[in-house]
């Protein structure tokens, strides 16, 4: 049978939920303050310690130090006011889950049944571990930097809670792949992995998208159709480029992540959502809450557990490790051998990289394209920062749209949104080009994600 410890000086509260605890089946023992906690825990380590943050001798996170090393114990804390920094610091010291007081009783029964499946995903982790120090990635991240390392920690530690995270990193420093990398060592991980990327649709679809409409809603909405909060049930969400939420919207999120149910447009009954969010942003958060892009209050919301993701140019080491594996995938992928002309990787090593891991995947592919035998991959400006294009005569204009497009595009390491920001043109617009010119540019880039995330058709100019 396995063993529960509650600690908690309210005795009210541990009757409550040690009753619950019996009824999971657990065996409990219970104890008012840390110093008695520490006695238990020295006797014999229970599977599990429901502990509370404030103690009359301390914070309940202590005990975490207190459990013997080759103990299977997992932790959950329970907070009576849930303050930001202290669920983050419960979260990397290790606890396996944070619950608010008044505790959802529900929820804390979800949290216990899910233990056996805890300790199954940290056997994995423990796995992907080995993996990384014998083939350099860890799940489908390929790098072996202190920075990723780093990464990788925090991913481990967040992925099999149920706590919202944060991602920031420049474009193209894999938020994505690191959001799907979390949902695919948490629990949640047969189910779907969503992203919506609230940057690349106009923004009255956004809403509809999230939460779903009722039929007759609005002109065209002949059906009903369930939003991706509803269809990211029992799975994860990803609100991508969450800065480019509008406004009044990011107030609606809010309200579903504090209540945990969703209006349909044009509905009157709440639908109760099990999504697990994960935001992503390229913008400093704090520095978008100041320019009025993202409310405050969502960003607190959010940011339980941030991680920012290393620039390329700071993961040493990491640059001609994914250059390789890059080439080993299209080698495998085309049944090829090709190889790299002898000097390239202290070139790559040498480039600042402003596109990151995106624009080594894109420029790789180019050059495996190009290639016979030996790939020689274009380094903008030989390692240099890129310059940009010469203004040239004696075509037309929509060579040189063109010409312009793919040189601002490349310059900017295949980051579509800020190639449109750069050009004044809508991100749409700029989506419409790219389909023109497929073959070029667009054919390189990897990203299906994004890419089917972006309106198929519509009209808007240069
Ligand atoms: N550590 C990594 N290992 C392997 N592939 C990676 C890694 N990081 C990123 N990639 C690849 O690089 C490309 C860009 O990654 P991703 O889309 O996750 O970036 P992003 O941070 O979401 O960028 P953006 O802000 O522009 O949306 C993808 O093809 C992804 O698979
Ligand atoms: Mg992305």
């Amino acid at each position: 049978m396995s063993r529960a410890l509650i600690v908690d000086d309210d005795l009210g509260f541990r009757i409550g939920v040690t009753e619950l605890v019996q009824r999971e089946g657990f065996e409990v023992t219970a104890a008012s303050d840390l110093a008695e906690a520490r006695q238990r825990l020295a006797q014999d380590p229970p599977d599990v310690v429901i502990v509370d943050l404030m103690l009359p001798d301390g914070s309940g996170i202590d005990l975490l130090r207190d459990l013997p090393a080759e103990a299977r114990t997992e932790v959950i804390v329970i907070t009576g006011h849930a303050s930001v920094d202290s669920v983050i610091e419960a979260l990397r010291a290790g606890v396996l889950d944070y619950l608010t007081k008044p505790v959802d009783m529900p929820r804390l029964k979800a949290v216990l049944a899910n233990l056996t499946r805890t300790a199954e995903l940290k056997s994995e982790i423990g796995a992907l571990r080995r993996q990384l120090r014998e083939l350099g990635r860890f799940g489908r991240l390929i790098g072996v930097s202190p920075a990723m390392q780093k990464v990788y920690d925090l991913i481990a530690r967040v992925a099999p809670t149920d706590a919202s995270v944060l991602l920031t990193g420049e474009s193209g420093t894999g938020k994505e792949i690191v959001a799907q990398t979390i949902h695919e060592i948490s629990k949640r991980r047969r189910g779907p992995f969503l992203p919506l990327n609230c940057g690349a649709m106009p923004a009255g679809l956004i809403e509809s998208e999230l939460f779903g409409h009722e039929r007759g809603s609005f002109t065209g909405a002949t059906q009903q159709r369930r939003g991706h909060f509803e269809r990211a049930s029992a799975g994860t969400l990803l609100l991508d480029e969450i800065t480019e939420m509008p406004i009044e919207l990011q107030v609606k999120l809010l309200r579903v992540l504090e209540t945990g149910t969703i209006l349909r447009i044009g509905g009157d009954a709440s639908v109760k959502v099990d999504a697990r969010v994960i935001a992503a942003t390229n913008r400093p958060p704090e520095q978008a809450v100041a320019d009025g892009k993202l409310r405050e209050d969502l960003l607190y919301r959010l940011n339980v557990f941030p991680i920012a993701l290393p620039p390329l140019r700071e993961r040493v080491g990491d640059v001609a490790l994914l250059a390789e594996r890059f080439l080993d995938e299209l080698n495998q992928a085309e049944g090829t051998r090709k190889v790299f002309r002898e000097g390239t990787e202290a070139r790559l090593d040498a480039y600042a990289w402003p596109g990151n891991v995106r624009e080594l995947k894109n420029m790789i592919h180019r050059a495996f394209i190009m290639a016979e035998t030996e790939l020689d991959p274009e380094i903008p400006g030989n390692g240099a920062v890129p310059r940009p294009p010469g203004l040239r005569t004696g075509i037309s204009l929509e060579e040189a749209e063109r010409e312009l497009i793919l040189a601002t595009l490349e310059r900017n390491g295949g980051d579509k949104r800020r190639t449109a920001e750069i050009l004044g043109i809508a991100l749409k617009t700029l989506y419409n080009r790219l389909k023109r010119y497929q073959g070029a540019a667009a054919a390189t880039d990897g990203d299906e994600a994004v890419e089917s995330a972006a309106p198929e058709e519509g009209g808007g100019g240069l």
